[in-house]
């Protein structure tokens, strides 16, 4: 904690806690009563990554809200520094890049108290999707803009777009990706994905690549001390994807969702798993019936581990063989994280900036 004092922190938390109005009743609809936390919570990276600067993500955008800023604004500042930190290759600037060598990057984001959202899939050149996604929400009438229209619609709203978001470390690794799975040698595009998920895993397993980079995200949600809700999710995507794959991390309900009179909620992990069971949405709706963060959180991964029936995605146990985390507040500020294996998530409070063990649906680890 720097720029904002602890003390700070501890003065406008209390003074938050004493102004701010929501908690929930049983039953399906949602009552305001007093009072709210402000909190900030994210992914584990929201509390690792400075990129040079002296606050880690989440302690930023808490500062920001503390002092009142747009609570979006400031979880997007958040994980602006994410994006732009080279030493994360999960997101942004740096992201692992599809199989071709190209970093193609998925943002969305959602504004409770406007009830307005943007979002961009597999968007070239831009550091930052998760400012192009918050220009979609602002400048357009739409909430989902892909591909090359996002980046044109990005350098029309004044983005700087390069030729390629690649450093030195996220080029390597996909070089040493692609020297191990010769394409000439897997002629079935079927069995050549599997190599390719197989090869990555394997370099995991070498320590060559963090397991949370393989589908690495960074979700960040905020609530500030008028109650008010949002949320940012910004992802490079699974690493060496088919170019144009698009996952979780954009999708409205998937990757993102915010009710500003109930919640928000967003994931990293296994975009495909969430995809197909639209957790944050399950996991918002869970709490709008008076479920805790956790528990709601914890429903999802049930319904994603009941649905995960297919062979090649479950190992000798016969448990979902994939990560898949989620973060969750409430309008009352009432956080948790969960996972489908133990991880870890960051939260931002009165009290500062924390790395926490998420409440895991499974023991153990994704096998090789
Ligand atoms: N959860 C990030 C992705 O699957 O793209």
């Amino acid at each position: 904690m720097s720029q904002v004092s602890r003390r700070t922190f501890v003065a406008t938390g209390t003074a938050a806690v004493a102004v701010a109005t929501k908690v929930f009743a049983q039953g399906p609809t949602v009552i305001r009563r007093s009072p709210a936390k402000p909190v900030v919570v994210s992914s584990a990276n929201g509390n690792r990554y400075k990129n040079g600067g002296d606050m880690t993500g989440v302690e930023k955008a808490w500062s920001m809200i503390a002092q009142g800023s747009d609570v979006l604004d400031a979880v997007i500042a958040g994980v602006n520094i994410v994006e732009l930190d080279p030493l994360d290759d999960s997101v942004g600037y740096g992201g692992l890049p599809n199989a071709e060598g190209v970093v193609q990057l998925d943002s969305s984001c959602m504004h409770g108290p406007r009830k307005r959202a943007g979002a961009v899939a597999s968007i070239e050149g831009v550091r930052t999707p998760s400012l192009v996604a918050k220009a979609v929400m602002d400048y357009t009438d739409h909430h989902l803009v892909v591909g090359k229209g996002a980046q044109e619609f990005a350098r029309n709203m004044g983005f700087t777009i390069e030729s390629d978001l690649n450093t030195p470390n996220s080029r390597q690794k996909w070089l040493e990706w692609k020297r191990r799975t010769d394409p000439s040698h897997y002629l079935d595009p079927k069995t050549r994905a599997e190599a390719g998920y197989r090869v990555a895993l394997q370099m995991v397993a070498e320590g060559k690549i963090d397991r949370e980079h393989l589908y690495g995200t960074i979700n960040c949600d905020g609530v500030s001390p008028k109650g008010e809700i949002c949320g940012v999710t910004t992802t490079s995507g699974l690493a060496w994807k088919i170019p144009g794959r698009v996952g979780d991390s954009p999708i409205l309900g998937a990757g993102l969702y915010v009710d500003g009179d109930v919640g928000a909620a967003g994931s990293t992990g296994r975009g495909e798993a969430n995809l197909y069971n639209l957790c944050s949405f399950l996991i918002v709706e869970n709490m709008r019936r008076g479920m805790h963060p956790k528990d709601a959180a914890m429903d999802a991964l049930r319904r994603v581990k009941a649905n995960t029936i297919e062979k090649r995605l479950l190992n000798a146990g016969g448990n979902p063989n994939f990560g898949l985390n989620f973060y969750v507040v409430n309008a009352a500020g009432e956080y948790a994280g969960a996972s489908m294996y133990p991880s870890k998530y960051a939260v931002c409070t009165e009290n500062g900036a924390q790395t926490l063990e998420t409440e895991p649906l499974l023991q153990g680890k994704p096998e090789p």
